[in-house]
């Protein structure tokens, strides 16, 4: 099995997705969001790119089954109904729902990676699922990070080096990119301590300072869920 990484949507872009089973990780927080929201009955998320595009496609359905969820400046957008927070997508709020997302980086990621034959959801919090799903699919692997704004990030890399080294240690004998080993290398400097990573992160110090330290503690509990979100035809929702 081949396994590559992607450090941000712009490097995803001038890689062939063909044939591979891509695993699109935004572990602060879009990825993450996604999980929490569809095991509370979420039922699907339709990623978006701008804005705009939300709000186009929102009165294109005038429906109260779709809300529009997501964040700038990992604050929520104007006039959408939840932001980017997985403690925003309580069973009360999303059950039966679908929600219209666009943000920073996550939804990029997730536009960016339509072309691939499958796309999985990734993150800590169902690290061990997902790797089964990825064993399970013989397929060549791309990783694909949404980083910060075209740009890498620590927490999304560390996570992707997660998934290397459980396919490793799951017998694969894997053909690793230079980027999957680096992530790798990275993983195994963190592995001990993920919350101390993603408190150490640029994205992760930001969301302490503007209050949401929750969600980076929520983000790093590792295998706190089985289900991995699939992201097929514009939608992302669990498949089983
Ligand atoms: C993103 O997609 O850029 C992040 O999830 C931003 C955030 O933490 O809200």
């Amino acid at each position: 099995m081949k396994i590559d990484l992607a450090f941000s949507p712009y490097e995803l872009e001038k890689k062939d997705l063909r044939e591979k089973a891509v695993v699109v990780i935004d572990v602060l927080r879009a990825t993450s969001t996604m999980i929490v929201a569809l095991e509370n009955g979420c039922q699907a998320f339709i990623p978006v790119a701008t804005i705009e595009d939300a709000k186009k496609l929102a009165a294109e359905f005038r429906d109260s089954h779709f809300l529009l969820g997501g964040e700038r400046q990992a604050l929520p957008i104007e006039g959408f109904q939840l932001g980017n927070s997985p403690r925003d997508y309580r069973p009360e709020k999303v059950k039966g729902k679908t929600v219209i997302m666009s943000t920073t980086n996550g939804t990029r990621a997730l536009v960016a990676a339509r072309q691939a034959t499958i796309v999985f959801i990734g993150a800590f919090l169902n690290l061990s699922a997902l790797c089964q799903r990825l064993i399970e699919g013989k397929r060549d692997v791309l990783i694909a990070c949404s980083g910060e704004k075209e740009l890498f990030c620590l927490e999304d890399t560390v996570c992707g080096g997660a998934v290397v080294s459980s396919l490793e240690e799951a017998g694969l004998g894997l053909l690793k990119s230079d980027s999957a080993l680096a992530a790798q290398i990275l993983y195994k400097q963190f592995q001990g301590n993920i919350y101390q990573m993603l408190l150490t992160s640029e994205w992760g110090q930001y969301l302490e300072r503007i209050g949401l330290g929750e969600d980076v503690r929520l983000c790093a509990q590792i295998d706190s869920f089985n289900s991995v979100p699939v992201s097929r035809e514009g939608k992302v929702y669990l498949d089983r």
